[in-house]
């Protein structure tokens, strides 16, 4: 008998995925499925488990360890709450909520019920990831002087089949920025000012399909980012890491990371520096590539969430900290949108 037992809210894209996951893992079995499509109840029955037609009646019915919420962005807050309400810890897909309000809303609910919400930023999990944030703060680059990123892929015309991602919400910044934002906070810390330019012009749709975004950390670091699902090339994380769950692997980089005594290229981590004589821009440089453990990011997600269900570890990243990265994403929207440089601290205000 499996020793956890986790409903899935939403057997979509990443549902499925979640749905795989969880198959495939020795101690867990997937107590339920939750979704209103008229495909889901046969997904269900294909996986030999009880299908619901929403989350509320499948926790009443399976009372499962752990729900793993991936419903659409609008539906997140009320999902969390209900999992909440019944003291069921939740793996929440991104972006933790489709506003700031009902995000602090989610957070302030868990806190006060001791019920931990798991934030499904799954990079947070990755080893190149975890690497980086771990040389950052070794020193070993020394003071952290710029970061400069890139996520440049080619969405087929299909993907944009689905009405809600033609609309507000839909675009490249929400869907994808949101994750490359939260691994700059969770790498370098806190973000303080955004500026940003967007354009539309390649697809012609009402969501933007091309961005560029400066941005200030508080601890004074310069950073830059690019970002498309228009551009056909290796520099996005999910193909640079061959870590993400539906990309080829085609090894490259996507962030470069740079500091007074050296620079990082994540995700083949080589790590660039000066040999124990030092230099300058005239010497040579050394390239040392630093190891990865092996393991793999959503394997990684899934035994995370298993030790907050038990208790054993705070998430990794929780509501408020999901919030969080929403809050530098909604500054990066209307620093777009006004044409002017935004403060973080104004998205949070009142909240
Ligand atoms: N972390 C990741 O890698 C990742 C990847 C893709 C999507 N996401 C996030 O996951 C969420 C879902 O995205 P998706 O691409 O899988 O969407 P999707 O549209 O493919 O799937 C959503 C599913 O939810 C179902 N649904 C709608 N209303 C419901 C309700 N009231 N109760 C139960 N089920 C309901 C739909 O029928 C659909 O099957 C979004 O928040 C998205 O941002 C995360």
């Amino acid at each position: 008998m499996a020793k956890y037992r986790i409903a899935v809210a939403g057997a979509g894209v990443i549902g499925r995925e979640h749905c795989k996951l969880i198959a495939a893992h020795p101690d867990v079995a997937l107590a339920g499925i939750a979704d209103p499509d008229p495909a889901a109840p046969a997904y269900a029955a294909s996986l030999g488990t009880p299908h619901f037609p929403d989350l509320e009646t499948m926790l009443d019915a399976t009372g499962p360890d752990g729900a793993i919420v991936a419903l659409p962005t609008g539906l997140h807050k009320s999902a969390g709450l209900a999992c909440i309400e019944r003291g069921i810890p939740s793996l929440m897909e991104k972006p933790v909520a489709a506003t700031l309000a009902d995000a602090f809303e989610l957070a302030r609910a868990s806190k006060a019920a001791g019920i931990p919400v798991l934030v499904g930023h799954h990079r947070r999990h990755s080893p190149d990831i975890g690497l980086a944030r771990e040389t950052v703060a070794s020193g070993r680059l020394g003071r952290i002087v710029t970061v400069s990123g890139m996520w440049w892929v080619d969405k087929p015309e299909s993907y944009f089949d689905v009405a809600w991602r033609r609309q507000e919400g839909g675009g490249t910044l929400l869907i994808n920025l949101i994750h490359d934002i939260d691994c700059m906070r969770f790498i370098l810390g806190e973000i303080s000012r955004v500026s940003a330019f967007t354009s539309n012009a390649v697809r012609g749709l009402a969501v933007e399909d091309t961005a560029s975004v400066s941005f200030e950390f508080e601890s004074g670091v310069l950073g830059g980012f690019t970002i498309s699902d228009a551009v056909a090339s290796p520099y996005s994380w999910e193909r640079a890491s061959g870590q993400a769950l539906y990309f080829p692997h085609q090894p490259e980089n996507y962030l470069f990371i740079g500091g007074r005594d050296g620079a990082l290229e994540v995700p083949t981590m080589e790590h660039w520096h000066h040999g124990p004589g030092g230099g300058d821009w005239q010497n040579d440089l050394v390239r040392e590539t630093l190891p990865l453990d092996g393991s793999r990011t959503y394997e990684n997600q899934l035994a995370h969430f298993l030790k907050v269900i038990d208790g054993a570890e705070p998430p990794v990243i929780d509501a408020e900290d999901g919030a969080r990265t929403l809050a530098v994403l909604l500054a990066v929207k209307t620093a777009a949108k006004e044409g002017r440089v935004v403060d973080v601290a104004e998205m949070l205000e009142g909240l």
